[in-house]
């Protein structure tokens, strides 16, 4: 990997928002988005930001705990917000938040949150170093913070 692509990026460069229509086929039979199809459009948001801040390919390495706050119905539209936090050697942690809204009101309510971890591969499908994270504001910054924690956390 080059050094231009080794520099460090910022955030808002790979953030990715998704939107999504909940359709009966993405339902349980109560009417009720499934889980599993929630963190499918999770795991697609958060690697198009993953794959973008390393320029190439990224697997998903893991996926802390889906919290679920709210159930979205048939004709609600959600909204994923991908964003990274930090960027280690060759791995990267991706928040992921999901908030559903009707056509009615409009008014958005979270729905889910978690964060994945990608890890950058070559095409020989060895690992590879991923740029740093560039911080330049508060939310940034507390969001490289905590990361930081969660994988001091993570590898006690
Ligand atoms: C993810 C994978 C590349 C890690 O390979 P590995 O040889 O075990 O890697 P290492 O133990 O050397 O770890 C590599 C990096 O990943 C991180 N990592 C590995 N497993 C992890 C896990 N379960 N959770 C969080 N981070 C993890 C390590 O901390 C390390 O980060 P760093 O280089 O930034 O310090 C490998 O296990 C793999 O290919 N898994 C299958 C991925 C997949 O198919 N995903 C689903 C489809 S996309």
């Amino acid at each position: 990997m080059s050094e231009k692509q080794l520099k460090p990026k910022s955030p808002a460069i790979s953030e990715t928002i998704k939107t999504e229509v909940v359709c009966p086929n993405d339902t349980n039979p109560m009417g009720i988005l499934q889980g599993g199809r929630l963190v499918q459009w999770m795991d697609i948001a958060a690697a198009v930001c993953a794959q973008t801040h390393a320029d190439g390919i990224c697997v998903t390495a893991s996926i802390d705990t889906v919290r679920f706050y709210y159930s979205a119905k048939v004709g609600e539209i959600l909204t994923i917000r991908a964003k990274i936090t930090r960027a280690f050697t060759t791995s990267m942690e991706i928040m992921v938040e999901a908030s559903v809204r009707n056509v009615f009101d409009n008014t958005p309510r979270p729905l889910a949150h978690a964060y994945f971890t990608f890890v950058a591969i070559d095409d020989q499908a060895q690992k590879r170093a991923v740029p740093a994270v560039a911080v330049s504001n508060k939310e940034d910054e507390r969001n490289f913070n905590e990361a930081g924690i969660r994988r001091q956390n993570a590898t006690q």
